[in-house]
């Protein structure tokens, strides 16, 4: 997979994909991700990639010029034709079901969004499928965009260890929070791993730990079992 991210921002990614997972993927080249600065495919002498909005009204609004000389100069340095982003609090709310989706992708173009949002022909014209990881107000789409990635990357087939981990896990079909998990000590502070974990019994430990998820998905997210 190729993956690439528009941000006035590109400073910003480097320290985090640079490290674990992400790193060891793109290390093993199983993803490659490329940077670039929207400013770069700015046309004035102040390099704005943000006006004032027509009508009046609070805030700067991204322009179309620099992102659609981005998206078309990254789109053509690659014959294979890419999924485009867009990194928006009007987006759809990212799910794993999305997550998935996206990952069978092989090619992603991430744009981050600044200021209070895009020029609406940006989305009339370039189409893009719109993404947010949640109802909450962040200043940009950088964060969100590493989000994206981390998700998308660690589904990649050959980037997870064990082929189970990214199935058996929270947010997978069985749509339950993961059962409380024990290493050693065996004591720690007065709190003892539960008996039944060191039992050897496998069926009856499989039972208590379905047991354990439902019950914490019923107290910390009783709407994933409406
Ligand atoms: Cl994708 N962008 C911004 N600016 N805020 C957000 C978001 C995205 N997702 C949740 N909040």
């Amino acid at each position: 997979m190729r993956i690439d991210i528009l941000t006035i921002f590109p400073q910003m990614f480097p320290p985090v994909m640079g490290e674990g997972m992400i790193r060891i993927a793109q290390e093993n080249g199983l993803v490659e991700i490329k940077y670039h600065d929207l400013r770069d495919y700015t046309t004035d002498k102040h390099r704005s990639v943000d006006d004032r909005p027509f009508g009046g009204g609070p805030g700067m609004v991204m322009m179309c010029g620099p992102i659609f000389r981005a998206v078309e100069a990254i789109e053509a340095q690659s014959p294979v034709p890419a999924r485009r982003v867009l990194l928006t609090p009007q987006g759809q709310a990212l799910k794993q079901a999305l997550v998935r989706e996206i990952a069978k992708e092989q090619r992603l173009l991430l744009i981050c969004g600044r200021y209070e949002g895009f020029d609406e022909r940006i989305r009339i014209g370039l189409e893009p499928l719109e993404i947010s990881i949640g109802d909450y107000v962040l200043s940009g789409g950088e964060i969100p965009a590493m989000v994206v990635v981390d998700a998308v990357v660690r589904l990649i087939p050959g980037v997870t260890g064990h082929p189970d981990s990214p199935v058996k896990e929270s947010f997978s079909e069985e749509r339950l929070l993961e059962y409380p998990q024990y290493t050693r000590p065996v004591e720690f502070r007065g709190m003892p791993v539960p008996e039944i974990l060191r039992s050897g019994d496998h069926a009856k430990i499989a039972e208590w730990q379905k047991e354990q998820a439902k019950i914490r998905t019923a107290r910390r997210r009783p709407d994933l079992l409406s």
